[in-house]
């Protein structure tokens, strides 16, 4: 037998996610020359970009967006900083931008203010006459870095191995690349967000047998309990030991094997946190993303997907208090669009996820002015055989929903 033993390796965006961290509350948008002094890897881009400051940003962006017309649309993910978001035509969770890339038929281009899997994804739902266009390329998701298609694919062949085929079916949370989409596109799977998780495994559990979950260990162990599946039926799999760590037995024992990843913005979400908002408001709501560990799930009074979040906060009474367990950009919008509730994020620590904070106004000019060129500018394009077993994936997905 061959024993497979790769390095642990910290992926960069992981070690970079803390960059933009700050205790001041500010979250401005400053020039990118300023910006690229935190040190985090940026895409190069023309240097006249650079020292453009953010009001006259906003007025080319402007301009070059109403010359595309109906020829563009731009989509938007709620964690996208103000001075971007405010020009989407859609905003969203991962799930609602999905349908809405799936829905496009008119647009000749697509510009995704998201992350890389997102762009991604537009691109093969959007199928081919679309051109998807990602404005940096930097812009990835530390969580989807964790799971390499390699370790997955070895992965796969020693459940198989170990269980017979058919044994178990393989869920990708939507944070992951096509390759790994490709993978449960393949092999009788499918993709989910974090508002239909709980669909998904349902979907799954019904065929019989048992679930690998991919890449978020916390979102699959979180639905896993929802499910009423128990923690000692849930074991996690490290892609650093061979067998992911475990015997024949404790593949045979487990219902859920879960891919040992997680999101580095949502893990910094603490139960000493929640006590403490408690403590200052005793009628807060807590509200959490369910990337957050088992033990703040479980101390906070809700969970879900960033509209859920959303949501929950605009239909609630005026008054109310609401504690956020989310990324900052949106936890800092939903409180200035409620000015009538008292909204505050739970960690004192002001700390965007550096990866969809790389989308920096100046390169939505710069895709804009391209495709006013004539020029597609970081255009997201997936190799159409993975692109067809993804979109199975995808498929099922927006299906079972
Ligand atoms: P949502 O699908 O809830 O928007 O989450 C995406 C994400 O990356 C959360 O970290
Ligand atoms: Fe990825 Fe976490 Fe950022 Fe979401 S918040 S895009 S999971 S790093």
């Amino acid at each position: 037998m061959v024993v497979r033993l790769r390095e642990p390796t910290i992926p960069i965006t992981e070690v970079e996610q803390s960059a933009f961290c700050q205790t001041d509350e500010e979250l401005k948008s400053r020039t990118l020359l300023e910006e690229f002094e935190v040190g985090v890897r940026w895409q190069k881009l023309p240097t006249g970009y650079m020292r453009i400051e953010p009001e006259e940003l906003g007025r080319r962006i402007q301009e070059a967006r109403a010359a595309l017309d109906r020829r563009l649309v731009i989509l938007g993910h709620h964690y996208q900083r103000d001075e971007v978001i405010r020009f989407a035509d859609f905003r969203g969770d991962s799930f609602k931008l999905s349908q809405f890339a799936a829905r496009q038929e008119d647009a000749e281009y697509v510009i995704f203010c998201g992350v890389h899997f997102m762009a991604e994804t537009a691109s093969i739902l959007g199928g081919p006459e679309r051109r998807v266009i990602l404005p940096n390329l930097m812009a990835g998701c530390s969580m989807a870095d964790m799971a390499h298609a390699d370790d997955v694919l070895d992965c796969w062949d020693d459940l198989t191995d170990a269980l017979g085929e058919g044994a178990v079916t393989p869920i990708t949370y939507m944070n992951s690349t096509a390759d790994i989409k490709a993978m449960c596109g393949r092999n009788g799977g499918i993709v989910c967000t974090s508002s239909n998780a709980s669909a998904t495994y349902r979907w799954a559990l019904d065929k019989g047998g048992k679930i690998l979950f991919l890449p978020d260990q916390h979102l699959g162990r979180n639905t896993g309990l929802k499910m009423g599946i128990g923690l000692d039926e849930m074991i996690v799999w490290n892609p650093f030991k061979p067998m992911g760590g475990h015997t024949e037995e404790d593949l045979r024992r487990a219902k859920v094997i879960l891919w040992q990843g997680h999101c580095s913005v949502h893990t910094r979400f603490t139960v000493a946190q929640i006590e403490e908002a408690r403590r200052r408001y005793p009628d807060v709501h807590v509200v959490v993303h369910p990337e957050c560990v088992m033990e703040v799930v479980r101390e906070a009074d809700s969970d879900g997907s960033t509209e859920f979040i959303k949501k929950s906060i605009e239909d609630a009474p005026a008054g109310t208090v609401w504690a956020v367990g989310t990324e900052i950009s949106l936890v800092n919008r939903i409180a200035a669009e409620n000015p009538d509730k008292t909204v505050f994020c739970l960690d004192s620590v002001v700390c965007p996820c550096a990866t969809m904070y790389r989308i920096h106004p100046a390169y939505l000019l710069w895709v804009l002015d391209g495709l006013n060129e004539g020029v597609v500018v970081n255009e997201i394009s997936v190799d159409p055989e993975i692109a067809g077993y993804a979109r199975v994936a995808l498929d099922r997905m927006l299906s079972v929903v």
